[in-house]
């Protein structure tokens, strides 16, 4: 099917998708009573995490900041405490941002337009907070709309990106839209492509609209959409490990970076200005992040050889039992817990 027959099939297909959500819907925190606060706090949480992940932050979240106000009032520390393994932490720093410009506001918009110009926010999150939380007739297009709707037409392009192939879908999507439940049949979408239109494994007996799948009738749609693939790139990180009576050395990401801002971390080599030469590592872990392979290694030094004062506000020394207070970014707590064992 091509397009414009998708079109003209777009009665049948949003029809056959509210029902089955109407019967399949996943029994989600966010859909328990729903607010505009819920709506938003899952939306952060959904970016880029999957549900069964969200889950128990999005309770404990509710329970210690139940309203925009209350999490306007909270701390920066406290709030990135509270997302720490939840990663990407620019969106717990935009979320509490939003919740702050929001508390300001007598009158919250409620057009996705609009809702693009608060920190944090942009076209899938707009469409999918103003659908929600308002009715606004706006179609969310993201990976997994993207997956239905190629294959829905046995679509063959390769795309450069999701994004790429987000632009491409995003008038098809808006001529799908349930007019009369637009919130619900955006959600019924995301549910449709986390629960049955699988990237691997697609669960076409179990699809509402398989009948109307071009690339289910062709036998393709487990090669569909097609990306580009991405290259990798191999990276080496040398961190310092240095811990003795005044406690571990940690490096505080500065506010002035990119990422991960406020954020705790054991320190690079290159920050202490130390080579580590030949030097082996204590420690050796892998971890990828977007295209980098990355390989962290860790070197233990001496305390005596740091200057503290020299090395600026952003370095300091913290005790073994204060790293559960502070905020670090993901593996390297569990890092620390490592090697504070091999220390015995
Ligand atoms: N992913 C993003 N938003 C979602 C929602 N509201 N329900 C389920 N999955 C989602």
């Amino acid at each position: 099917m091509d397009a414009s027959t998708l079109t003209r099939q777009a009665e049948t297909f949003r029809t056959e998708l509210i029902t089955w959500y109407d019967a399949n819907q996943r029994d989600l925190p966010w859909r328990d009573e729903p607010s505009l606060y819920k709506t938003v706090v899952s939306e952060f949480m959904l970016q880029q995490t999957q549900v069964k992940t969200v889950l128990p932050y999005f309770e404990k979240w509710i329970l210690a900041y139940p309203s925009f106000s209350a999490l306007a009032e909270a701390s920066e520390n406290q709030v990135l405490k509270s997302w720490e393994g939840l990663g990407y932490y620019s969106r717990a720093r935009n979320l509490h941002k939003l919740a702050q410009a929001i508390a300001s506001l007598e009158k919250i918009p409620r057009n996705a337009k609009s809702w693009l110009a608060f920190p944090g926010i942009g076209p899938y999150s707009a469409a999918a907070i103003c659908s929600i939380a308002f009715a606004e007739r706006e179609a969310v297009v993201d990976g997994n709309v993207v997956r239905i709707l190629a294959r829905l037409v046995a679509d063959k392009n390769q795309f450069k990106s999701t994004v790429d192939a987000a632009k491409a879908y995003r008038e098809v999507a808006q001529t799908l839209i349930n007019r009369d439940r637009p919130g619900d049949h955006n959600q019924a979408m995301m549910e449709l492509g986390a629960t049955v239109c699988l990237k691997h494994s697609p669960q076409c007996l179990l699809c509402p609209v398989s009948k109307l799948c071009e690339g289910q009738s062709k036998g393709i749609e487990s090669e569909l959409p097609r990306f580009q693939k991405r290259k990798t790139e191999k990276q080496t990180i040398s961190r310092a490990w240095v811990v003795g009576d005044q406690g571990i050395l940690v490096h505080r990401i500065p506010n002035s970076a990119n990422r991960m801002k406020g954020l705790h971390e054991i320190p690079t080599c290159q920050q202490l200005n130390i080579n580590v030469g030949g030097g082996v590592p204590l420690l050796e872990r892998k971890r990828s992040i977007t295209k980098y392979r990355i390989t962290e290694r860790f070197h233990k030094f001496e305390p005596s050889i740091i200057d503290l004062p020299k090395l600026g506000p952003n370095f300091l020394w913290v005790q073994p039992q204060e790293i559960e207070d502070l905020p670090f970014s993901g593996p390297h707590r569990k890092w620390i817990a490592e090697l504070l064992e091999m220390e015995g």
